[in-house]
């Protein structure tokens, strides 16, 4: 049995990859296995290392002002930050868990604002996340997956980030729970050219894995840019992550869906309904019957403002 590409004929390693492929396994890693524990004890060794350095130095008399001591302002990442590289480029360069990565540096964060900021159309937009290269997810993922449907509807949908069949398409909601959402948006009469899709962020985290905590802060200027520029009469955020990301609240999806809410973009306040993600329909099929309800309610208010 052959151990290394290099052995392998074009045609064998095409099978290969296919048969990979066809078993669901779509995201290579590393070449040879990582003892993330080794990994693991090595950076608490350091931390302990730089903690018992830093009392060394608090406990000796102070020369000049600590630019990281309390009292820097706080970034609205920086719960979750571990660390910065200068560049601002994630030093993780492999797929890893969301806990194990690098956060990047606060310009990195000022870079996305800016950016997003100075986007005046949503083509604009686009170009300017095909250009920022500060979010680790961009370097795994094949495509940006940018958005879907009429950017003029009246209705735009937020989901979560794209998986593997819309990586592959570039298109956001294309594999099963893509198509569940179609046969959502039809039970009310609406379809793509009626509705507006993208995701809180554009690049699939490898593996299907939840965005991390800075990966969906260093989107979040986009998406809420994205929602300014397409101006819609209503927002639907389909799952947890859109939900308590753009709503700005900790309460889980099951006790938010259904409810109208606001959602702020710049001046205007957009009705929003935060909603079950159709990926966990597909898990929790008896739970449609929730969306039903939510989905009726979503009619009636497109109706509201269409003047019907
Ligand atoms: N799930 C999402 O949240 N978005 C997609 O585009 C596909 C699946």
């Amino acid at each position: 049995m052959a151990h290394s590409a290099s052995d392998m004929t074009p045609q064998a390693l095409a099978s290969l990859l296919g048969f990979y492929a066809d078993s669901g396994v779509d995201a290579l890693c590393e070449e040879n296995a990582i003892d993330r524990f080794a990994q693991s004890e090595e950076m608490a060794q350091s931390r302990r290392q730089n903690a018992s350095r830093k009392a060394q130095e608090q406990s000796a008399p102070r020369r000049s002002a600590d630019p990281a001591a309390p009292g820097t302002r706080p970034s609205p990442a920086a719960a979750t930050r571990q660390g910065a590289s200068a560049s601002g480029t994630p030093a993780t360069a492999a797929p890893a868990q969301a806990s194990q990565l690098t956060v990047p540096g606060e310009a990195v964060f000022n870079d996305a604002r800016a950016l997003a900021a100075a986007a005046n159309s949503i083509e604009e937009l686009r170009a300017a996340l095909e250009g920022f290269t500060g979010c680790n997810l961009r370097h795994s993922a094949k495509s940006l997956v940018f958005a879907d449907g009429n950017p003029d509807a009246d209705v735009m949908f937020i989901g979560e980030a794209p998986g593997r069949e819309e990586d592959l398409q570039g298109t956001p909601f294309v594999g099963r729970a893509g198509q569940l959402l179609d046969r959502m948006l039809a039970a009310i009469g609406l379809d793509r050219d009626k509705a507006y899709i993208t995701n809180m962020i554009p690049w699939r985290p490898p593996g299907n894995r939840t965005p991390a905590p800075h990966e969906i802060e260093l989107c979040r200027p986009f998406i809420e840019r994205h929602v300014t520029l397409a101006a819609p009469k209503i927002v639907v955020m389909l799952g947890n992550v859109a939900s308590k990301s753009l709503l700005n609240t900790d309460k889980g999806i099951l006790s938010l869906r259904g409810g109208w809410m606001e959602y702020i973009s710049g001046e205007t306040a957009i009705p929003a309904m935060p909603t079950l993600h159709p990926a966990y329909l597909l898990r929790n099929p008896a739970q449609k019957r929730l969306v039903w309800a939510d989905l009726l309610s979503l009619q009636k208010r497109f109706e509201e403002v269409n003047g019907n």
